[in-house]
């Protein structure tokens, strides 16, 4: 059930514009301009703080979900992983929202803390991808993401789905607190539409990151930089490539690097650079003229505006369709995925079932 790809996990990464768009279907209303929950009627009243919890991939799909809650619905937010949850004796107040992301929905770490959650009075709802899992069974407001079976280890078509339904979820919790006027509301769901075909636009670039592969295969250390919710999307980019082609990789905020990392700059370190047209796309370029300063090899992606501005003198750019910033993290992710999948295809490691690693972890 490969099909024509060489790997499940390929196959995942080309299937996301159809089940992103699967998806988006039962959470958005289009010709009304709304989103909308499987359960409509679901009570946030009283909800004066999310609480996110998740591993791994899921951890930084929420990552980027912080960023949203606090930007369209004024709600503070606190994201922990799973593993260090309960064990902080986290202050959680009567009421309060607790968010789960979990693929699987069975991971030990997050299971574990979703039952805390539940025993401190929260308000329990949960990213699920696997509709029979014990999370799923025990949210009070149940997300499903319908991406299907994800059979690679490393979790690609899963993590955008989760985006997809967090970005409606961010949008609902704004409309219900009065944060977001109609006409708002429109733009999000208009933008959150447009993104299967912009994702289907950056795998059109497959054979562009594949020619890219090369230059990070044959490092040991590479590094990955963002601003906001590309920073996200730098730590995601950083675990993929770890965990299938087993080279060193760190993300860091663009803005943190001269704060100590700038130290590891060298012409053998690839710097992969995320910066989509935005509102941060000035400052992460800035950040990564210090590293080419300091002869960094950089991979610039981007957009077209934004490679003809700053391109010059990296070692290669990647051109991506210009998007709204927010589906740009959505869009973001599947070169980040493909060049994980190039980079181990040329090393020759076993991508569907990395060594050391389980797809689901069920113990804590
Ligand atoms: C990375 C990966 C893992 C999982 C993590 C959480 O590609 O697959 O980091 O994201 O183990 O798993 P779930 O989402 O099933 O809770």
């Amino acid at each position: 059930e490969r099909g024509n790809y060489r790997h499940f996990m390929q196959k995942e990464i080309h299937e996301q514009p159809l089940v992103v768009a699967q998806t988006l279907q039962s959470y958005l209303k289009p010709l009304a301009g709304e989103v909308a929950l499987p359960i409509p009627d679901f009570d946030f009243s009283g909800v004066k703080r999310v609480q996110i919890v998740a591993c791994g991939t899921s951890y930084y799909a929420g990552m980027v979900a912080s960023y949203w809650l606090e930007q369209f619905a004024r709600i503070p937010v606190e994201i922990d992983f799973a593993s260090e949850f309960r064990y902080r004796e986290p202050v959680l107040e009567d009421g309060g929202l607790a968010l789960f992301i979990s693929q699987s929905g069975e991971t030990a770490d997050t299971l574990a803390a979703l039952r805390h959650a539940r025993a401190e009075g929260q308000k329990i709802a949960a990213v699920v991808n696997v509709p029979t899992s014990s999370m799923a069974r025990e949210a009070d407001l149940l997300l499903p993401t319908h991406a299907g079976t994800e059979i690679g280890v490393a979790s690609t078509k899963a993590f955008t789905c989760q985006l997809a339904v967090l970005a409606a979820l961010a949008a609902n919790l704004a409309r219900v607190r009065g944060k977001l006027s109609a006409e708002a509301e429109r733009e999000i769901v208009s933008h959150l539409a447009e993104a299967p075909a912009a994702m289907n636009a950056a795998l059109n670039h497959d054979e562009a990151v594949q020619a890219i592969a090369p230059l990070v295969a044959k490092a040991r250390d590479v590094l990955y930089l963002g601003r906001g919710p590309d920073f996200a999307m730098a730590l995601e980019g950083a675990l993929k490539l770890k965990e299938i082609s087993y080279i060193h990789a760190e993300g860091y905020a663009a803005g943190e690097m001269k704060h100590g990392p700038i130290a590891l700059i060298d012409e053998h370190v690839p710097v992969i650079v995320l910066a989509p047209s935005g509102p941060y796309f000035e400052k992460t370029v800035s950040n990564m003229q210090e590293v080419m300063a300091r002869g960094g090899k950089v991979i610039l992606i981007s957009d077209a505006a934004g490679v003809a501005a700053a391109g010059d003198g990296c070692l290669a750019t990647l051109e991506l369709p210009v998007v709204h910033p927010l589906i740009a993290p959505l869009v973001y992710a599947i070169p980040i995925q493909l060049l994980a999948y190039h980079v181990a295809v040329l090393k020759g490691t076993d991508v569907d079932q990395p060594r050391n690693l389980a797809k689901s972890v069920t113990v804590e």
